[in-house]
Parts: structure tokens; C-alpha cells; sequence
């Protein structure tokens, strides 16, 4: 279905009058106050939430808000995830924290916005339970936050917006990036697909692509101010293009960014396994500055499941995809997602799934229990499967994956690779961490200044699912 998008200019300019009024306002309290005012974001979910968060950190820069460790801020945001219930029960178990906090604070902010506010129970628990949180909005509208600070300095009760429906793409608003270095761009917006379990399509709404020239755009103006490593991000990003006036695929796209001369390294997340066609592996193959990893999320290996999770492919298709893969692109790491105790998955259908792990050997995977989503098909199916075979199940899983994983990084062992140097390491003082084009990390000697640059590393030793080594000279 085609989907006309307003791409909105006149929308972003509003916004930014309401950044200035707010500006002017917080200049006077800052004075009086003597001490500049402060904000906190904690992001739940995936990397879309991440970089949503990047947005909403720019607009209250803009403002004049500065960034804080805790919750010890003037203004707390959560940004939420509803993907898996025990996520939203730490929101409520936080934002009843935060209540606290706001009776020693009064004048404190609080705000809620993201997946688990498009949901209308949440919203509704919200205003009945959690009454001192000032503003609630949901994932099409965080543009909006400007606005909705202003509306709410102007009233006295909770501020409210959920929008059911993204009626376009506002873009052009600053952004706060979270690395200089390296930074995700939406190519796509929501999810089509409808996986049985899954509740994003409900609360990130219709696949909308952004034009080809707003992302080539972003990404140029992102390598200007320091990033050379970029992430496409997108909940099915190799159905990207679907409903443009412009004729571009995924593949076309990841060739134009490649071409962008300070782009170093390219990423993307997530592909779907129905889409991934040969094109996209013959790009990854052909450009250098594709990273050689692709996460493909399984979901599971049992084809009886997959028909019933609604994902468009069998347990031989999947096989015989990531062949292909691997044939097309040399030295490849494949990293999955998979659903353990999907509602009637047997033993022998877990079997499945431990089969394809075995075969395809990933270099990790993020293993999830299965969660019931109210709303969605598979919260109806019947045998839900007990919690004790489900818990028993992921445990093999887990084991099975480490095994493996441990398996491959070892085979690399002795191996010089080129990393982008991104954080001091956890490993200790005069430590830096580098991330491998394969995704995965090495811990080495370095010091803070190679932040953010591109280094030769020795693979000296496997620790699982990552390395320690030493710069190559
Ligand atoms: N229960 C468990 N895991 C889920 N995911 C999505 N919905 C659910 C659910 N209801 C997992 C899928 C997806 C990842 C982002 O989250 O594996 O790929
Ligand atoms: Fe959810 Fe499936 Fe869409 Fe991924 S592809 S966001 S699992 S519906």
C-alpha cells in the first residue's frame, strides 16, 4: 500500500519557536537559580528507541537543559519499551521511584513517552496510578517535545499526546549523538509484518521509508561533525523503498551511503530473512565499507512454529539463506534472535531450533522467552508453555550458543584486525575497547586519545564472546 508522507518543514521550524520560548524561560530560572538545569533520559528496547532518545536529548539541549548521570535531574525522561512484559514492569516499578524523588523535588518533570504509551491500558494506569508524571506522548510525535513542555508550563495537569497513526516524518531537528564517532539513521519507520508475538506493528504503526536524499543528507552532515561509522537502522530495513516516488532498494541505498567519501563503516539492523535478497548480499560483498556481519534474527527453527509466528519462511529456507551468506561474503558473522517457548513449541520443535543453531554456528545471539503481549494473535493460541520447560529450554539454548561462540572467536585468535576504538574499557585503567567490522569487541592497551579512530589490533586471546589484545604496529 502506497502511503502519502508529509515530510514537514513548516512542523520542525514550529518546534523550534517553541525551543527559543522555552530557551528564554529557562534563562531567567537559570539566573535565579544560579545553577544550570538539568535532564536525565533512560532509554529501555532497541536501538530505534536509542536514537529516538538522541532526538529528544537534542531538543532539550536546545532548550538549554544539560545532560546528568542520574535521576537527580530537573527533568526525567523515559523513553519505553513494550516488546517483552518485564519491561514495562520495571518502567511502573521506576516511575513509582520517581514519585518519590518528586515530593523532595516538586518542581521536578517527569515524562513517559514511547512504545509502552501507545498502548491505551498503559496510559490509563498511568493517570490513575502515577498522577504526578507531567507529560505522556508516544512514538509518532517525539518532535513534538518542545511543544509539549510549553503546553504543559502553561497548565497544571498531566499533558497528554498519543497519536495513532505516524502522519509523517518530521525531519531536520537537532540531535544529541551519544558517540562523535559513530551514529544510527532511520532509512524506515514502523514494521508491516505482523509476527504473531510481536507488538511493535501495533505501537510503531505502517513501514514508511524516508527519501533516499534526507538520508544521504543526514549522513553527510553527521561525517562533517566527526562520524565515520553509520548504522541504518529500520524495524525490516530490507523492505526499504516500499511506497517512495523515488524507483531505490535496500542494496541501491547501501551502495549511496558507501559511496558518501568519510563514511568508513556501514551497519545496518534489522534485515528480515523473507527479504534478504541476493542483491543486498552481493553489496555487502562488493563494498569494503559494509561491515561483515548481518544479524537475521530466526525467531526459531521449527518450520511448524515459523508458519505459526506468521514469518513468511521455513527452517530450509533460513538454511539455505545463510549458505548463501556465507558463500557470497567471506569471513561473514551472523548473529540472530530467537524466541524460546513460543505457545505449543515441543520438545521436538526446540530441537528445531538447537539443530539450526548448530548448523548455521552464530557468533551470538539474543535469546528471549517467550512474552505474552495482550493484542496480539499468539496471546490468544493456545498451550502456552510452562514456565519451568521454558526456563529449562533457554538454559541448553544459551549453552548450546556459548559453546559455539567460544568455538569462533577462537578460530580468530592470532588474527590482526582493524577496530573502531570506542569507549575506555572495562578491563582497567589504560584499557581502551575496539569493535571489530564482525561486530564483536577486543579489550587493549590504549589510552583515551584513540578514542573514535581506526586501529590494527592482535587477536591475542578468546574470552567467549569477546578478545583481549594489543595494538599492531
Ligand atoms: N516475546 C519474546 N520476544 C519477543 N521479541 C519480539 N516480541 C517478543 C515477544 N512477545 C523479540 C524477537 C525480536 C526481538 C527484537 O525481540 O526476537 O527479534
Ligand atoms: Fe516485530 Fe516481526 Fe516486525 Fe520484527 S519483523 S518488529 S519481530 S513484527
Amino acid at each position: 500500500m502506497r502511503q502519502q508522507i508529509d515530510i514537514s518543514a513548516e512542523e520542525s521550524a514550529k518546534q523550534l519557536q517553541f525551543a527559543h520560548l522555552l530557551k528564554e524561560r529557562l534563562d531567567t530560572k537559570r539566573q535565579a537559580l544560579g545553577r544550570d538545569l538539568t535532564y536525565h533520559i533512560e532509554t529501555f528496547g532497541c536501538q530505534m528507541n536509542a536514537k529516538d532518545s538522541e532526538k529528544l536529548a537534542g531538543i532539550l539541549e536546545t532548550i538549554g537543559y544539560k545532560e546528568t548521570e542520574d535521576e537527580n535531574a530537573d527533568i526525567v525522561l523515559y523513553n519505553t519499551c513494550t516488546v517483552r512484559e518485564n519491561a514495562n514492569n520495571r518502567v511502573y516499578g521506576r516511575v513509582g521511584f520517581l514519585g518519590k524523588l518528586k515530593k523532595k523535588k516538586p518542581d521536578m518533570k517527569i515524562i513517559l513517552c514511547g512504545c509502552m504509551m501507545q498502548e491505551q491500558h498503559v496510559v490509563e494506569k498511568i493517570k490513575s496510578s502515577y498522577r504526578f508524571v507531567d507529560i505522556i506522548f508516544g512514538t509518532h510525535n517525539i518532535y513534538k517535545l518542545a511543544e509539549l513542555l510549553y503546553e504543559q508550563e502553561n497548565s497544571d495537569g498531566m499533558c497528554i499526546d498519543i497519536q495513532k497513526d505516524a502522519d509523517r516524518i518530521v525531519e531536520n531537528l537537532p540531535s544529541a549523538r551519544k558517540y562523535s564517532f559513530k551514529g544510527g539513521v532511520n532509512i524506515m519507520y514502523g514494521c508491516n509484518n505482523f509476527c504473531s508475538y510481536c507488538i511493535v506493528p501495533y505501537v510503531r504503526g505502517r513501514e514508511r521509508s524516508r527519501r533516499p536524499d534526507d538520508i544521504l543528507q543526514e549522513i553527510r552532515e553527521m561525517t562533517e561533525n566527526g562520524v565515520s561509522e553509520i548504522m541504518l537502522l529500520g524495524q525490516n530495513v530490507n523492505s526499504y523503498g516500499h511506497g517512495l516516488e523515488e524507483s531505490i532498494n535496500f542494496a541501491g541505498l547501501l551502495e549511496k551511503v558507501c559511496r558518501i567519501d568519510k563514511v568508513k563503516r556501514v551497519r545496518f539492523m534489522t534485515p528480515h530473512p523473507k527479504d534478504l535478497t541476493d542483491d543486498i548480499i552481493e553489496v555487502i560483498a562488493r563494498e569494503p565499507k559494509v561491515c561483515n556481519h548481518v544479524h537475521l534474527p530466526l525467531q526459531s527453527g521449527s518450520s511448524r512454529l515459523l508458519k505459526l509466528m506468521n514469518r513468511h519462511y521455513t527452517k530450509e529456507d533460513y538454511l539455505a539463506l545463510t549458505e548463501r551468506i556465507k558463500a557470497g561474503i567471506p569471513g561473514v558473522s551472523l548473529t540472530t534472535d530467537i524466541i524460546v517457548g513460543f505457545p505449543g513449541e515441543t520438545e521436538e520443535d526446540f530441537e528445531e531450533t538447537l539443530d539450526v543453531v548448530k548448523k548455521v554456528r552464530f557468533s551470538s545471539a539474543f535469546t528471549f522467552i517467550y512474552s505474552k503481549r495482550t493484542g496480539t494473535p499468539a496471546a490468544k493460541m493456545p498451550d502456552q508453555v510452562p514456565e519451568e520447560v521454558v526456563k529449562k529450554r533457554f538454559d541448553r539454548l544459551l549453552k548450546t550458543i556459548s559453546d559455539i561462540s567460544a568455538e569462533i572467536t577462537e578460530e580468530a585468535v592470532g588474527n590482526i584486525e582493524n577496530v573502531l576504538v570506542e569507549e575506555k574499557s572495562s578491563q582497567g585503567e589504560g584499557y581502551v575497547t575496539g569493535r571489530l567490522a564482525n561486530n564483536l569487541l577486543v579489550h587493549f592497551k590504549g589510552d583515551e586519545s584513540l578514542l573514535g579512530s581506526y586501529v590494527d589490533v592482535k587477536l591475542l586471546e578468546a574470552k567467549g564472546f569477546y578478545y583481549i589484545g594489543e595494538i599492531f604496529s
